[in-house]
């Protein structure tokens, strides 16, 4: 069996079990009400994670070109992806119409007129959502919020109205609905609650249905919980997806659609990284490891906390810093936090690094890519098939290490 310790580390692990009993969970209830799901890929755009989710037949939410590019051939079938952004390329808009993907979510009048021009140009229908900046409280990390004036997303409300006569008026638009995303780890229902009133509110307004509306995107944002990862791994997804037939009133016929992200992928990934050096400071000490926020950059960035374990040591407890190598002072996991007395040389796993983790990678201080491990019962690695007792599990190149069952 190869030998886990011999892999380089930081490196993360995917439980891929993990993974499928979410997604099958999710969609179970998702289709109790016939609501359909995309995957976004920005979460995690790994070829094996997005390849179960694919298999499972989820859509994809994408935010680039190349995350169109990427869904197509990892497989998603063009009809069942939705592309985002509030900046999308002429290139990335054509990249979209040539290949007929179900529809671009459109973020603002001027790129209406753009998509207008290169469909009439290019002598394509372009299929249109919406996206409306709902003025809806996230009660999430300001840094997450997408749904306010403040923020670049979506069309505001005065200017809805043009929007839609554009559509109305337009050969080569075909309007197919509204699309909403408040934010990202949201971790109470009722900021969904708020947006239901919301979209009933616009939808009966505007008329959307009047305007051929027939698919209402409510995005994503479902949050997963960062504090007890292990108690709580799989999300509430039956709560979540019942708060919405209960309270949206839409006209019958109406399609409903999700992008989720983290709440899918979130909890299946770890990082696995090695204690450097633990460092005596003044009045504090720190655990410095060999994973930095260019594996990990949610600390950083929004203050995020992730549970962090060592696998080595089940000593007393002891309170220090962990910090990463990189060349920055919020190169920080986690500040005052509680490992067993810990020491060089012993394995620390920073937990619900599933989601924006892998996908945000920086390759700041030339670091160099991690490797990954996929963990199942039963699994498919670069098309190559592992078993339990398979002796070349380890597969060793560009840094990367691939471990089947540990
Ligand atoms: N749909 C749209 C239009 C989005 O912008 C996003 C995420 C999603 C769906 C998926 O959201 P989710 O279900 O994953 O929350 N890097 C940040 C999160 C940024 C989310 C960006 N948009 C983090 O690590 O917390």
């Amino acid at each position: 069996m190869a030998d886990l310790a011999s892999i380089r580390t930081p490196y993360y692990r995917y439980d891929l079990d993990l993974l499928k009993e979410t997604v099958d969970f999710a969609s179970a209830e998702a289709n109790r009400y016939g609501y359909t799901i995309h995957y976004a890929i920005k979460a995690n755009h790994d070829p094996v994670i997005a390849g179960i989710i694919r298999d499972r037949g989820l859509g994809a939410d994408c935010v680039s070109g190349n995350e169109v590019q990427r869904s197509l051939e990892l497989g998603f079938p063009a009809q069942g992806i939705v592309f985002a952004g509030v900046g999308k390329t002429d290139e990335e808009i054509s990249l979209a119409l040539e290949k007929d993907i179900f529809c671009l979510n459109c973020e603002s009048v001027e790129e209406l007129q753009v998509i207008d021009e290169i469909a009439a140009r290019s002598g394509k229908i372009a299929r249109i959502a919406l996206r409306v900046n709902p003025s809806v409280e996230a009660g999430t990390h300001r840094n997450i919020t997408t749904g306010l004036d403040e923020n670049k997303f979506g069309i505001s409300m005065p200017h809805l109205k043009s929007a839609l006569n554009i559509c109305s008026t337009s050969e080569n638009l075909d309007f197919t609905g509204l699309h909403f995303h408040i934010g990202s780890q949201i971790s109470s229902l009722e900021p969904y609650r708020n947006l239901c009133e919301r979209v009933n509110a616009i939808w009966h307004e505007y008329d959307i249905e009047g305007y051929g509306g027939y698919v209402l995107n409510l995005g994503g944002g479902y949050g997963i919980d960062y504090n007890n990862p292990e108690g709580n791994p799989v999300p509430d997804f039956r709560s979540f997806f019942s708060l919405f037939s209960e309270n949206l009133r839409l006209p019958v016929g109406t399609e409903v659609h999700f992008e989720l992200g983290r709440s899918l992928v979130g909890q299946c990934g770890r990082i696995v990284t090695k204690v450097l050096y633990t460092k005596q400071g003044i009045g504090r000490k720190f655990v410095i490891t060999d994973a930095g926020m260019t594996e990990l950059m949610r600390p950083s960035l929004y203050q995020a906390v992730h549970a962090i374990k060592n696998i080595s040591s089940s000593g007393e407890p002891e309170t220090y810093d962990v910090v990463g190598p990189v060349c920055e002072s919020t190169d920080v996991f986690a500040r005052d936090t509680e490992l067993p007395v810990t020491k060089r040389g012993d394995m620390l796993e920073i937990l619900s690094c599933g989601a924006y983790a892998e996908s945000m990678t920086l390759n700041f201080n030339l670091r160099e890519k991690a490797g990954k491990v996929y963990i199942s019962g039963n699994t498919v690695i670069n098309g190559k098939q592992y078993h339990e007792d398979d002796e070349t599990a380890l597969i060793s190149g560009n840094g990367h290490g691939y471990l089947h069952k540990v």
